[in-house]
This record gives C-alpha cells, structure tokens and sequence, in this order.
C-alpha cells in the first residue's frame, strides 16, 4: 500500500503530498503523515518553504466521516493544525477540486493559499449536524469577515475561486492549468521574498459587520431555515466568540460544542443519510457489463403538472427535449408555465439571460407521435389511467425507434402492464418525479419485471446528470413512497374524524420536523389527485371511514389551493391556509353520521400513529424487496416527501427509537384503535423480538 502522505524536496522546497483517494479524507493515517512530514521538514536546515499539495482529483474534502462513529486518535485535527500554523517555516496550500470541512480548514491553517480557478471552498459541516472543529469557526471569520464566514457555514455551501480571492479566503489563482508546477514557482517567490509565517489564528477579525444587534439580527434571519436544528446556533456561538475572546480559548469552546454536536442523534441522523445517498447509486447485482446508453434527445409526453416540470429539469441538465400532448391548448400551457418558471429564474438572478434563452430554444413542441421518432429516452406523463397509458405505450412502440428507453411517470400504476403494451418490455421502466419536477431532488426508478439492467444503469446515469437522486425500487402499487404515503395519509385523514381539527395535525407534524403537514400538502397538490387514484384501485378496504374526509371535499368542489378552497379556506392571491368553519361542521356531521366517536388526541399520538404507520409500511417494501435497503427508504422520504432530515428518515428513525418500542407501539394501536390496519408488520415483528437486533 502507497503511504497517504508523500515527502519530496524540490530545490529549497519541501513538497508535502496527500494521496488518500477517493477524496483525500483526513484519516487517521493522513494525520499521522502529515505530522511527520511537517516535523522533518521544520528539522530540515535546507528547507526553507513546505508546499501541500493533494494528489488525484481533489483537495482535501474533509474528516473522514466514517471515524466519527469511532474513538478519536491522535493526533487529533485541532491540534494537528495548531502544529502546522505554528510553523517555523511557511506553510503554502496549493488547492484544486474542493476543499471542504476539515479540508479547507487545513487550508486556513496553513500561510498561504493558492488555488486553481475551479477550485471550490466550504464548511459544510452543518449539512452532517456539525460545526467545524479545527478551528474553523475561528480562522474563516478572520480571513473572511464575520458575515460571509457565518453565511458559509450556516448555507454549508462552498463558494469558487473568484469570491475566494475577493473575500481573501486565498491569495492567489493559478491559471496555468499545470497546478504543481505553477504552485512550486509561486512558492518560491515567496521563499524569494522572504515571506514569514502568517498565522491567521494571530490576526484580528475585521470589525465592521458586528454593530450592536449584528448577531440578534442574524439569528433572526436564519430562524426559519435552520428549524429543528442544533448545530446552526452553536456555529453563530462559535462565531460570536471570534470576535469576543481570545484564539485559544474560542478554540476550546469550539471543540466542546463539536462533541455535542457529534454525539447528537441529528448528527447520527444526518451522516447515514450522507452515505445512504451514496449507497442508493450502487444496484447490488446489476449485470457489471450493462453500459448506460447514450442519452442526449429526450422526448416528454404530455404536458401538464408534471410534464412541463421534467421537461425543465431536463433542459436544465442540458439536454434537447421534445415536448408532446395531444391537447394544443394543453400543450401552449405547457409551454408557458416553462418560460414563465425560466423568467422567474433570471429574475431572482439563478440563471442569466443567455441560459434561459438557450434552455428556450433547447425546448421543440409537438402533437403528432412521429417528432419522436429520434428520441433516444420517451418519459411518459399523460393522465393516470391504465387504459390511456397502454395506449400511449402502444403508440409509442410504433413510433420510437429500437434501442430508446420508454419510462413511465405513473405514481401508482402497474409498470408491467404498462411494458406488455408493447413488444419491447425491456425497455420499459417508471421514472417517477416529484412535483415540482424540477426543483424535487428525488427520482424513484421503477424496475419492471423484464426491465434490463441496461435500462436501469441508463435511468441511474440519467437521475445523476439531472443531479437527482435516483432511487431503484420494485413495482407494486405506489412503488416505496407512496405505497408509504398511504398508512401516513390515512391516519391524518382518521384523526380528521376523531376530532383532531386540520390545522392541529399540521401544526403538530411541522413541528415534529415535516416540511408541511398533510393537510396544507393535500391543498396544494390537488385533493382530486388521490381521489382518482383511489376511483382506480380495486383493493380499498371496505371502510367508509378510509379517505372519507378527502373524498367529501373532492364530491364538493373544494379540490385545494388550485379551487380556492380545500380542506382550508384561502383567500384570493394568498396560499396562507386558514381553518374552515364549514369544514369543520361537515367533519363533525360526518363523524357523527358514521358513529365515530370524539376523542382527546395528544400530540404524542398523532406523531405517532403518522409516522409508526409510515414506517411499518416501510417494513413490508423491504421485506418484500420492493425497497433494496432500508437506506434506500430514507433517501426516499427525505428527499421526495419533506421528512426531517435530520431525523435520518422513517426507517432510520424507527433504529433510533428503537424497533422493540416502535412494535409495542403498534401493537398498543392494535388494541386501542383495531387491527384492520395495526397489525405490525412480519419484519418489523421479527427484528423487533430477537434479542440482538438493532436495525434494519
Ligand atoms: N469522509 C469519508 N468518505 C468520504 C468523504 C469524507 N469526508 N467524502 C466523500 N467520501 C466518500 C464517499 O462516501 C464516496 O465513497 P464510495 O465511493 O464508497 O461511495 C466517495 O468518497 C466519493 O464521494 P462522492 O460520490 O460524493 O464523490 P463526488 O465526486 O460526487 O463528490 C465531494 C466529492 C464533493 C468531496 C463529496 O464527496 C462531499 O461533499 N463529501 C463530503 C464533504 C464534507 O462534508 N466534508 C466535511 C466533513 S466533516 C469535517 O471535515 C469536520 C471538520 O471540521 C473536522
Ligand atoms: P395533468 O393532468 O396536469 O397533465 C396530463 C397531460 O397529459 C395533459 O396536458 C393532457 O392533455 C395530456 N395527455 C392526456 N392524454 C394524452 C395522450 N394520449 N397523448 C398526449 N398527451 C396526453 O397531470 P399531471 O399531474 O401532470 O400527471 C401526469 C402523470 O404524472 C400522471 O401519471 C400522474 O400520476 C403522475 N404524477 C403526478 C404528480 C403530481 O403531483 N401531479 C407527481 C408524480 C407523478
């Protein structure tokens, strides 16, 4: 095995290399290296300058995530980085890929830093529930000033080489396009010049931006943001540290608010869904010879709700896109709604005018199915109707030339019967977007039966050029997220009827950590969708009870925000929902109607039955493979459907509790409110009474 940390001296340089791939993570065996070669090169009389430098594709992007389940060792970062400011001899960081977390903190430590232009820098140790804890917190407000420093660790975003330079996070662009060999010359310039040591942790932060109230101000505007979460507030600490006492003892500060936040269940929480993100692309047992086909033609059939919006998502990514409906009006529509979001976009300055005039001409319409006949990916958004769906299928297999994949956006239908209306069920398969397509970071890809494994090595290359996460889930009805949406809809629909108002049950899941509650969420993706689905399923319980409270809606015009009224009120020009009276009444009447009886709900049980509901379904997708991982479930609800993040997804969620209390939990439902729906699932049931088991 090469050693991670390589030593060379080149004339009066000492040219310290990290080489940990993939990403140059700050191991244990990086640190140990690091150490050494600094020592030897400060013991080195004919060394006057040491350049670092990382090999393969990145700087440093960090800590190495995965020790952090694990006893610390020395030498720990901190101090390791103390050793490397305190240098005798400057120290110069030559940067390329990202430098990110504890990366660029081994940056900050060093005296000087250069970078190539690509180069990206972040502290995006919030995004794991983290702060940064090798003096991060302390060195980036000195280099940077207050304000962009907390605006860097509080969005987690890295900024480029330009805004680098210009805040004076680096010294120097290097432009050459050689970095090695442009960063040897600058350093000896600086050897040259007779450049001191510069420690950053022995420079004052500027001033300007902290007037009385600066921080109160501050707090104020990342409030809503940063909801549920711990680490946010005890970076601002940090940072008011900074610039209220001394390096050290700020440091020591940091250091314990880090272990805090280390041995939070957020922090757990967070960095399973950084590796279950990860874990996702990886498809065990794909064929390892399937090679992705070439995509660059896409065509999209139907253009609604949904149709427009992936349509966008993919002339975002660059591709050329057909758009086709049947209806012209629709099709107008269509087009409008997309150069509409487009004008929206270079209005709130996220994308210039040149871009959105390209993605604009990128965009071709059509009715008729012949403008297909290139398309080398067909994804299909047409109303939900099986019988509507086979016929586009079929017209599809006569219009689409051989090779093309044909994807379905369906959200519940049977993707194989869907394939069968064609002669090529191999190259059929779902790809389920989200609404709004093109912001929604989630893609559930629907493995039929006879989908190959070309097919679906094609759909993970594709979700990864729209910078979604593409999920592989198995067909059945719903697929894993709304297969799962349904225990969750169907409890916040019963509540309705035991007397629990709307807006309480919201109130109580936003708060618990849900992006929305499923009342609001229900106005605003159209109560009438859900309706037509269940008009098409032949397998609802026979329960008057089930959905009744959305159905009653839907009889009576009140279909959400898109009629002005829905399980709320809402006024015109304004999405703020407001608690109907009338809905309430009708409630009760119904309630009272169907011998339901009013009970006191506390907020325990709501959370509860909601989420003990989503997660024993979530049991059964994986017991009956239709989800590849428990992970893969997580992913799934926190990108696609507002879960918490930082409660780590259902299933995640569930481990933490711990799988014995969330099976009593259900079994206690059982017993209080019937089994037609609270049997605990057979995995759930299994795990949770064996003695060892503490996950999934
Ligand atoms: N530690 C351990 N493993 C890491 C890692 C890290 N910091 N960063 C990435 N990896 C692993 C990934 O798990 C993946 O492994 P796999 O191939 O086995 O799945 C592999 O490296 C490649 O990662 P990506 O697939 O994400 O590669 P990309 O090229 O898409 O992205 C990246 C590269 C931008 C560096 C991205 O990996 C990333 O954002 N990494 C995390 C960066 C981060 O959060 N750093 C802060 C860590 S916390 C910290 O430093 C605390 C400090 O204050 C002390
Ligand atoms: P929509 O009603 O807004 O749009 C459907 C469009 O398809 C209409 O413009 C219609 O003219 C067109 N169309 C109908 N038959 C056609 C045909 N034979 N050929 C060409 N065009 C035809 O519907 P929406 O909401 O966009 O849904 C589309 C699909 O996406 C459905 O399968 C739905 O289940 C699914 N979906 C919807 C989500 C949502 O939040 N609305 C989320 C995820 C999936």
């Amino acid at each position: 095995m090469h050693p991670p940390v390589r030593y060379q001296i080149v004339d009066n340089l000492a040219i310290v290399t990290i080489d940990n791939p993939p990403v140059n993570a700050l191991s244990h065996p990086v640190r140990e290296g690091l150490q050494t070669a600094i020592a030897r090169a400060v013991e080195e009389h004919d060394v006057s300058l040491i350049l670092l430098l990382c090999a393969g594709r990145t700087f440093v992007a960090g800590a190495d995530i995965r020790e952090f389940g694990q006893p610390p060792r020395k030498p720990h970062l901190p101090d390791l980085l103390n050793q490397i400011e305190a240098c005798s001899k400057p120290v110069v960081a030559a940067i390329h890929g990202t430098a990110l977390g504890g990366g660029l903190e081994t940056a900050m430590a060093c005296h000087y830093r250069c970078a190539v232009r690509e180069a990206r820098f972040g502290l995006p140790e919030v995004n794991l529930g983290l702060l940064p804890d090798a003096g991060g917190t302390q060195r980036l407000p000195r280099l940077t000033g207050v304000e962009a420093a907390l605006d860097m660790m509080i969005s987690g975003r890295p900024i480029g080489a330009g805004q680098a330079l210009e805040t004076g996070l680096i010294d120097k662009i290097l432009d050459s396009g050689d970095i090695r060999a442009e960063a040897i010359s600058w350093a000896q310039s600086l050897a040259a010049s007779g450049a001191r040591p510069r420690p950053v942790s022995a420079m004052d932060v500027p001033g300007e931006d902290c007037n009385a109230g600066f921080f109160a101000d501050y707090r104020n505007r990342i409030a809503r943001k940063t909801r549920g979460l711990l680490s946010p507030e005890l970076i601002v600490q940090c940072v008011e540290d900074a610039v209220s006492i001394p390096f050290d003892q700020a440091l020591a500060r940091e250091r314990s608010r880090f272990m805090e936040c280390k041995s939070s269940p957020q922090s757990a929480a967070l960095r399973h869904l950084f590796f279950a993100e990860r874990e996702a692309a990886k498809i065990p047992g794909l064929d390892p010879s399937a090679v992705p086909r070439q995509i660059a033609k896409i065509a999209v059939l139907g253009a609604g709700t949904m149709g427009s919006g992936i349509a966008l998502a993919c002339l975002e990514a660059g591709f050329d896109v057909q758009l086709l409906d049947s209806n012209e009006d629709a099709l107008s529509a269509g087009q409008e709604r997309i150069s509409s979001l487009l004008d929206k976009q270079v209005e709130k300055g996220r994308i210039t005018a040149n871009e959105a005039a390209d993605r604009a001409r990128r965009l071709r319409l059509a009715q008729a199915y012949e403008a297909l006949s290139d398309a080398d990916l067909v994804i299909e958004a047409v109303f939900e109707s099986m019988e509507v769906k086979r016929d586009v299928f079929a017209a599809l297999d006569q219009a689409c030339r051989q090779g093309a994949v044909l994807a379905t956006n369906t959200s519940t239908l049977d993707v194989d019967r869907i394939a069968q209306a064609t002669s090529r069920p191999r190259d059929v398969l779902g790809l389920h977007f989200f609404s709004p397509a093109n912001v929604m970071r989630l893609l559930e890809i629907v493995r039929g039966a006879q989908t190959s494994d070309e097919v679906i090595a094609t759909a993970m290359a594709f979700a990864r050029r729209l910078g979604k996460v593409g999920v592989l889930v198995g067909n059945c009805f719903g697929f894993v997220g709304n297969r799962m949406l349904y225990g969750y809809g169907r409890e916040s629909q019963m509540m309705l009827l035991e007397g629990v108002p709307p807006e309480r049950i919201d109130r109580v899941l936003a708060g618990w950590g849900m992006a929305m509650g499923p009342h609001a969420v229900g106005d605003l993706a159209g109560l009438d969708v859900g309706y037509k689905i269940r008009r098409e399923r032949t397998d609802l319980p026979d329960d008057p009870c089930f959905y009744r409270v959305a159905d009653m809606l839907v009889e009576r015009g009140r279909l959400g925000q898109k009629s002005g009224s829905g399980m709320y009120d809402y006024q015109p020009g304004d999405r703020a929902p407001r608690p109907s009276a009338m809905v309430a009444q009708m409630i009760r009447e119904e309630a009272d109607r169907l011998g339901v009886a009013q009970r006191e709900v506390s907020d325990q049980e709501i959370i509860k039955r909601c989420i003990f509901a989503l997660v024993n379904e979530g049991a059964r997708c994986l017991d009956e493979k239709i989800a590849l991982r428990a992970s893969d479930i997580d992913v799934i609800w926190v990108n696609g459907y507002g879960f918490p993040r930082f409660r780590g997804g259902p299933m995640f969620y569930a481990s933490q509790l711990g799988l014995r209390n969330v099976y009593d939990g259900i079994c206690r439902f059982r017993e209080t409110l019937g089994d037609r729906y609270w049997r605990p699932a057979p995995l759930l049931e299994k795990l949770a009474l064996a003695d060892d088991a503490d996950g999934w």
